[in-house]
């Protein structure tokens, strides 16, 4: 290390310093002499290594100094400290170190190394962090999993061990179900969205082992070799491991990232779960980018102007400052306000700068050692298995040849979208899957939708036979999609310019009412899928479920609803018995449009034997404040059983008063029992209290899901919270989150 900073008559101009001594003899024999002086064998054995790993082979033999002999050591010239800091003679012959000297380049190399393996432990213990996350995730699932099958003949009568039940029922009222404070969960606070509890913690762990891992353990002295003042040193150490750890960061954010993600199947936690990840992770990995910039160029600077102008001449130089700049942009715009308005256009920033950084990432780390480049392998490793798996899953799923059919409901705002498919396995309640429009020019933008129903039309499914070969099954999967802005917007314009505009076939069972008018027209669509977790929720294992519904949120819970039907068919029992449908839609003809198919093909099958052990009851809130007044106002002209105060009189029902002077009002005359229609926003918080009301019956379980408006499902949770705080711990909440 000493001799690096001396310059040896013959030492070739211009060669980096870890070349120089390969090359020169006069600098080898130096170095060989000092190591005979002051090393053990085993010193001398790994020292040699590393210069023969530093000159690739390529320097001289241990031989070099046979003829020098103890004597002829003592004549060098010996070199002390201030020796280096003075104006450097070339020096014609061999030197030796003074103690002081020794000692100091010793230290450097010492501190340097620290550094180096600090760096090296502490960002590992990132991954080590999400290891242990990830394994507590698995664990708990399987000890989920095992519960549920030990309790699968039981129906609830097993109890399990009193001390996990407990302590499930605690870790659900205070860690998983609460929001991380306050209200706000799934509705932002402001531009910012907050975490649910746990994850929130998770997050709050991570950033803290980042924070203090980078701030811990530097060990700056007077006189390093490398860098003279103490705080250059720092600033190194400190840009090395920010950089360092950003590195390490980006296969984590690049794996919570995916849509095919090994993690989400391991631990049942959602999509939604691990992109808030996925978000924490880049952002401190930016900020450490950026860190990791500004303190190389002060220490740069520091070195003097010329140095910072030679650095910044090379590559890898501006290939960082590239890369930085990638991230920084990228961060900003992921932000919540464009990812909202322009989510198109966040998406397409997101891939290009993502490419970009790789790129820059890559040339940025190719001058030094193999081992950081591969971060960056890996990254596009995961990038790669994700996309190839996107591409398998559309080119096995689809049918080619075969055309989707959509129907577009203009009074209901609903598109139903039938996509058949070829599938191996039975499609479940609660996947999502990504949809492609082949038509126009954007057929590579796709949205996910949630699967509200399915049919299997192979013949092996339909009569039960037991088939040889197994062989794909002809499923059809439907989607209810509320047109918005973009993608859907243009899915609706489509099906109206090429629909053949026909009278709703059904027109006549609405007795006689106004026909509604639908547009039907088949459109060419790819589906990625299925996404998601179903396995997680499944509401035949509670003893009631109420779902909390608003808008087209409904497809969730059709999808629980078709799932039901199919394990009811087997007539094996089954714990549940009881579902609370509370829906709240703007309009009446969102909840016709799929009362005459989905839900009345439950009520339909559910008067038969097999799964009349089920009740459903439907709650259905109308909250169109147009549509309150006109009932408000019949109800008033209705005789003597009407009241005209609309805040009480909000509710009927089939087998009550029915306003059949709307043609939407003969319709709900033919609704059947218990379908209540209430003329008003459902009131959760009572709708909750009631329902967990339920929990003092011993050994009783409740499912509440939520799906809808964002501020919906955190009025749902807040009750949920409020209602386990009250005692009521039968209660396992579910929100769809996005
Ligand atoms: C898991 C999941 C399941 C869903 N299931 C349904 C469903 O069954 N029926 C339904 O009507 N809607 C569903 N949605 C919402 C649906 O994906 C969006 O409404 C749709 O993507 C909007 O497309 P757009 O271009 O018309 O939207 P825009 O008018 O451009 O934007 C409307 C909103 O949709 C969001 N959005 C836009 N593109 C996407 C995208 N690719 N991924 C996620 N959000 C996006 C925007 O941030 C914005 O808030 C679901 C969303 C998720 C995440
Ligand atoms: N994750 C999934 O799987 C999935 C699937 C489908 C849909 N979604 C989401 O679900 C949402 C549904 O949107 P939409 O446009 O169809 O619904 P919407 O029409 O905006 O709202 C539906 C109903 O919910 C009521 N509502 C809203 N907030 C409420 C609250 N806090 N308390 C009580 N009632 C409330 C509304 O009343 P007002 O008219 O008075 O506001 C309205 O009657 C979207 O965000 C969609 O992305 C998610």
């Amino acid at each position: 290390m000493g001799f690096r900073y001396v310059a040896f008559e013959g030492d070739p101009v211009g060669a980096k310093r870890k070349v120089l001594q390969c090359r020169n003899l006069l600098r080898v024999q130096s170095t060989y002499v000092c190591m005979r002086a002051r090393c053990n064998e085993h010193e001398i054995e790994v020292g040699m290594k590393a210069i023969d790993d530093d000159c690739k082979g390529k320097t001289f033999d241990w031989s070099v100094i046979d003829n020098i002999t103890q004597s002829d050591e003592a004549g060098f010239h010996q070199i002390g400290y201030e020796d280096l800091r003075k104006k450097k003679p070339k020096y014609d012959e061999p030197l030796t170190l003074t103690d002081h000297l020794y000692e100091l380049s010793w230290r450097t190399m010492y501190e340097r190394e620290e550094a180096d393996s600090d760096e090296w432990n502490y960002g590992h213990a990132m991954l080590g962090f999400w290891g242990g996350v990830v394994g507590i995730g698995l664990l708990n699932r399987i000890f989920t999993l095992v519960l549920s099958w030990l309790d699968r003949g039981s129906y609830g009568q097993n109890r399990p061990n009193r001390v996990m039940s407990k302590l499930r029922t605690w870790t659900r009222k205070h860690i998983t179900t609460p929001g991380l404070f306050g209200y706000h969960c799934s509705h932002p606070l402001g531009y910012c969205t907050i975490p649910p509890r746990l994850q929130a913690l998770t997050v709050f762990a991570y950033v803290t082992l980042n924070v203090v891992l980078s701030s811990v353990d530097y060990h700056a002295f007077h006189n390093n070799l490398s860098y003279e003042l103490k705080s250059s040193q720092i600033y190194r150490y400190f840009a090395d491991r920010c950089g360092f750890f950003s590195l390490v960061n980006m296969p984590i954010l690049w794996i919570f990232a995916m849509r095919n993600d090994v993690l989400i199947w391991l631990t049942g936690w959602t999509y939604a779960t691990y992109n808030r990840f996925h978000r924490w992770a880049a952002r401190l990995a930016t900020l450490e980018a950026l860190l990791h910039g500004i303190f190389y160029t002060v220490s740069y600077l520091q070195s003097g102007k010329k140095k910072y102008n030679l650095e910044s001449k090379r590559r890898f130089f501006w290939m960082g400052i590239i890369s930085v700049s990638c991230m920084c942009l990228l961060c900003a715009f992921s932000v919540r306000p464009i990812r909202k308005r322009f989510y198109e256009f966040f998406l397409l920033c997101h891939i290009a700068f993502a490419a970009l950084i790789l790129v820059g990432v890559y040339y940025h780390l190719k001058i030094f050692l193999e081992e950081f480049i591969g971060y960056t392998w890996a990254c596009v490793a995961l990038w790669s298995v994700d996309r190839v798996c996107r591409v398998i899953r559309i080119a096995s799923l689809n049918r080619i040849g075969h055309q989707s059919i959509a129907v577009y409901n203009p009074e209901a705002q609903t598109i139903k979208l039938d996509v058949p498919v070829r599938s191996w396995f039975r499609p479940k309640q609660g996947s999502y899957y990504f949809v492609y429009l082949m038509h126009g020019s954007k057929v590579w933008e796709n949205h996910p939708f949630t699967l509200s129903s399915w049919t299997i039309s192979s013949p092996s499914e339909t009569t039960g036979a037991a088939t040889r070969r197994p062989r794909p099954k002809n499923v059809n999967l439907s989607f209810i999609i509320r047109p918005q802005q973009g993608f859907t917007a243009r899915l609706r314009d489509l099906v109206v310019m090429n629909s053949r505009n026909t009278k709703d076939q059904e027109a006549g069972a609405t007795g006689g009412a106004v026909p509604i008018r639908r547009f039907q027209s088949p459109v060419r669509v790819l589906v990625e899928g299925p996404y998601g977790v179903p396995q997680t929720l499944r509401l035949d294992r509670y003893n009631s479920a109420l779902l909390i519904i608003g808008g087209s949120g409904i497809t969730v819970a059709l999808g629980h609803l078709r799932s039901l039907l199919d394990v009811l068919e087997t007539q094996m029992p089954i714990r549940l018995q009881r579902i609370t449908l509370v829906w709240a839609v703007r309009d009446a003809a969102m909840f016709f449009e799929v009362f005459d198919d989905e839900l009345g093909d439950f009520w339909r099958r559910q008067s038969s034997q097999t799964t009349s052990r089920l009740k459903l009851q439907i709650d259905l809130h109308i909250s169109d404040p147009i549509a309150i007044m006109q009932y408000s106002a019949s109800i008033a002209g209705d005789g003597p059983s009407s009241r005209s105060d609309p805040e009480k009189i909000t509710c009927l029902t089939s087998t009550s008063t029915v306003p059949t002077s709307t043609p939407k009002g003969k319709r709900y005359a033919e609704l059947p029992p218990h379908v209540n229609v209430i003329y008003k926003r459902p009131p959760i918080q009572n709708i909750i209290e009631s329902e967990a009301s339920l929990c003092s019956d011993k050994g009783h379980s409740l499912a509440i899901v939520a799906c809808g408006p964002s501020r919906m499902v955190d009025d749902t949770r807040a009750a949920v919270v409020a209602e386990m705080h009250n005692g009521h711990d039968c209660i396992t909440f579910f929100p769809e989150q996005m």
